[in-house]
């Protein structure tokens, strides 16, 4: 198979990795990849939410099947535009129609798709700059602290927590005042849940599933989990906690509903589902849906499915994933990402990196790199992702920062307690 690629970071080159390991791929393409990609397969210079350059692609490289990285292409409806184009019709794509992703498009579409499925997920309320002083009212029925989210994809901004109901009124009314731009014309209004978190990922070709590896993230710049938010600056699986009984709930409750839910809704998804969830006491609940896989959760899940990746999205692609086999690595797996100085603020690009082919018993996933004067160069505020695999998550960590020693870059930073609270 000649397999396109979706996308450009961490997630990507885990991807990539693992889809490049299968006997039925002849040709890996990402688009538009970065430095690590390249190594796996051949980056083409495409964004990912350029359709017409995305077909034009498509059909003179023979591609038959499209794998999406990143929800932008997904929300845009990449996958419709192959399904409705004739001479692409043919071309499975591995993600979600972009009604399927409303779920992670549209935080009111996801809350009243879990009440009309009864799966379990904090109480909330839907609101708009026309009804206000209901929003107010709502939030004096609340207790603190107060979660308001921007209804429409923010790049992970679009969640504020607010300790008291004043500071939740005045974030309010500027969120509905245009802070976040159309996306939060409408705020979602949720009770607070306390727990601890984790990520578990289901391929599903609509009919069937498969329930992938779990895994936590590290979503604070500082250790001990403070400071400000990042995309993610490592992960850990398996989970401690995310034990046989926890995920036959999380089977039952949550992954077979929201399954079923779509399938009955007439809503075509064919891809990848990330629950977001949190414990609270022993139950869990959806804290959120994405359409894709995690990033960093990615560069541990790929490691820790030991099956052929492109198995399953063919069976995923021709409606019979059921019949196809999903085998677990029982090793632990971690990632620790190594980000530039100054990240999630600003920060400078262009440092070349040094060390990377010292690095011995770790995989490593490029993120925001590329390359210049044919020297690797970050590119982003997350650059390299170290992963690594251990008999349990403290010898694949002693693996990972060993290893996040050897490579090298002007102001490179990292978190040294990946893990520390499982
Ligand atoms: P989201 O973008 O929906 O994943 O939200 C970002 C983060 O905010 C989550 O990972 C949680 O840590 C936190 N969060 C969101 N909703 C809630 C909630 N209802 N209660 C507590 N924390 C929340
Ligand atoms: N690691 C969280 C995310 O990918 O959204």
């Amino acid at each position: 198979m000649n397999i396109l690629l979706l996308g450009s970071g961490g997630r990507e080159n885990a991807l990539a990795w693992k889809i490049s390991q299968s006997a039925k791929v002849e040709h890996l393409y990402i688009a538009p990849g970065n430095a690590g990609t390249n190594r796996v397969g051949t980056n083409v210079a495409i964004s990912a939410t350029d359709f017409p350059a995305i077909r034009e692609f498509a059909l003179s490289h023979a591609i038959d099947m499209v794998v999406v990285g990143p929800e932008d292409p997904l929300v845009k409806g990449v996958y419709d535009y192959f399904s409705s184009t004739s001479e692409l019709s043919h071309i499975p794509v591995i993600g979600p129609s972009a009604e399927g992703a409303r779920l992670e498009g549209s935080k009111d579409f996801a809350k009243a798709f879990m009440m009309r499925h009864n799966i379990p997920t904090a109480r909330y309320a839907s609101f708009t700059a026309e009804n206000i002083d209901d929003a107010y009212r709502f939030l004096e029925s609340l207790e603190a602290p107060y979660v308001l989210k921007a209804d429409g994809l923010a790049a992970g901004k679009g969640v504020l927590i607010l300790p008291t109901l004043e500071e939740a009124k005045a974030e309010l009314k500027e969120m509905l005042s245009g802070m976040f731009g159309d996306a939060s014309r409408t705020v979602v209004i949720e009770e607070f849940l306390s727990g601890i978190e984790c990520s578990v990922f289901v391929l599903t070709d609509g009919n069937s599933y498969k329930i992938l590896p779990e895994a936590k993230d590290y979503k604070r710049i500082g250790e001990g989990d403070t400071g400000l938010n990042t995309g993610g600056m490592g992960a850990v699986s398996p989970v401690p906690f995310a034990d046989e009984t926890f995920m036959k709930k999380v089977e039952e409750r949550i992954v077979i509903p929201t399954v079923d839910g779509l399938k009955a809704e007439g809503i075509d998804y064919k891809g990848f589902i990330f629950l977001g969830l949190i414990k609270v006491g022993n139950e869990p609940m959806v804290i959120e849906y994405n359409v894709r896989m995690g990033d960093p959760e990615t560069e541990v899940v790929m490691l820790r499915i030991k099956s052929d990746l492109v198995d399953l999205l063919e069976g995923v692609a021709q409606g019979n994933l059921k019949e196809r086999v999903l085998e677990v690595d029982e090793r632990a797996a971690v990632t620790v990402m190594l980000v530039s100085g100054g990240y999630p603020g600003a920060y400078e690009k262009g440092k070349i990196i040094s060390g990377l082919d010292t690095v011995t018993d770790s995989i490593v996933f490029h993120a925001g790199t590329t390359e210049k004067d044919g020297r690797v160069v970050t590119n982003g505020g997350r650059v390299i992702a170290v992963s690594s695999y251990g008999t349990d998550k403290a010898d694949a960590l002693a693996r990972s920062f060993a290893n996040a020693s050897k490579i090298d870059f002007e102001k490179k930073y990292f978190r040294s307690d990946i893990g520390f609270d499982l």
